[in-house]
């Protein structure tokens, strides 16, 4: 009996010391682990009130262990940046608004500045309302457009996805502009058109491509040949104008999807710099890639579609793809 009271003593005081270890070491485990959770949730709220407080470059620190902290931290991060990047394009562009309206406005109030001095008779005044009615229409049409690309690039309105052939687009703005391109003494063409369907807006890419026609019309000498192709293969669908025109130099390529950003060439034609900040706007809502290369010599703007689901690169019956000859 005494054996076995002394065993079932032994055997309750091991199970005792065992309990109390694992609870102690559970108990500062789990302070330990919370006390470096909590550390690492106030880093974030630090950084967060920092940011609140105007310092909008700070940014959680991450430990780099990739652990589930470090993951949520540089999601944040990367939120952050991105906030910080259309903070900035923001305001470039309220910049730039402000500047590139001024330039208009001033013209405008010197004209009847000048007028109210000299004019002798009431036909001078007519002359100058007519010309500064002319001016305020200008600038009305450049509110609109700043308008429309604010509304498209925020999205204002849910994007419509809805089937559209591009290549009947192509067709559609290549004959309506056929006209005046002979007129200006140029050759628009569309030598390759595949069949491709991509999910879309129809008036938002039909608006696209008549810019960069009539930018490829407008900004080329005479006798400029201009090429609209539009080629569809393994899932990707490629829209491409190019003009053998005087291009842009490459280190202004990247600049010319600004707002109001034109070539100093450029500065006397018509136009207000806003035709490529709409094409880019509308690409990105409809998530193509628009790259301006050197067509040597001129311009070549590349747009790369995803096809739309279900639909087919190719026509029907056929594994080459169509190609269609205008020879206007
Ligand atoms: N095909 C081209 N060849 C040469 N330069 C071009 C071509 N397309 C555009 N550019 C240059 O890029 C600039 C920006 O073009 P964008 O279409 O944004 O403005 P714009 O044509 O001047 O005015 P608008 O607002 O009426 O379109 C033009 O002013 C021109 O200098
Ligand atoms: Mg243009």
């Amino acid at each position: 009996l005494e054996w076995i009271e002394d065993a079932d003593e032994a055997i309750f005081h091991a199970f005792s010391v065992a309990v109390l270890v694992t609870l102690g070491l559970g108990i500062a485990g789990g302070a330990l682990l919370s006390v470096a959770f909590l550390q690492r949730v106030d880093a974030i709220s630090r950084t967060a009130e920092a940011i609140i407080a105007g310092d909008l470059a700070s940014r959680i620190p991450v430990r780099g262990t990739g652990d589930d902290l470090d993951r949520l931290s540089n999601t944040l991060n990367h939120m952050l940046g991105r906030i910080a990047d259309l903070m900035e394009g923001l305001r470039q562009v309220s910049n730039d608004i402000a500047h590139d309206l001024r330039t208009p406005l001033a013209r405008l109030r010197q004209r009847l500045e000048r007028v109210r001095a000299t004019a002798a008779s009431v036909d001078d005044y007519a002359v100058a309302v007519d010309a500064a009615l002319a001016e305020t229409d200008t600038l009305l049409e450049t509110f609109a457009a700043l308008l429309r690309i604010a509304q498209i690039e925020g999205g204002a309105r849910p994007p419509v996805r809805d089937p559209v052939e591009l290549h009947a687009i192509v067709e559609t703005v290549v004959e309506a502009f056929t006209p005046s391109a002979e007129e200006d003494g140029k050759v628009l063409v569309s030598p390759r058109l595949d069949p491709a369907v991509v999910a879309g807006d129809r008036e938002l890419l039909t608006q696209m491509l008549v810019n960069l026609v009539e930018n490829a019309i407008r900004h080329t000498p005479a006798g400029t040949r201009i090429e609209v192709d539009l080629t569809a293969g393994s899932g990707v669908v490629r829209l491409t104008i190019a003009d053998d025109g005087p291009g842009v130099p490459a280190e202004e390529r990247g600049r010319i999807f600004r707002r109001f950003y034109r070539l100093e060439r450029s500065r006397t034609t018509d136009g207000s710099g806003l035709g490529l900040s709409l094409v880019k706007a509308i690409a990105d809502r409809h998530e193509a890639t628009v790259s301006v290369s050197d067509n040597r010599p001129g311009l070549r703007v590349s747009l790369d579609f995803n096809l739309h689901d279900g639909a087919s690169a190719q026509p029907a019956g056929g594994g080459h793809p169509v190609t269609a000859q205008h020879s206007r």
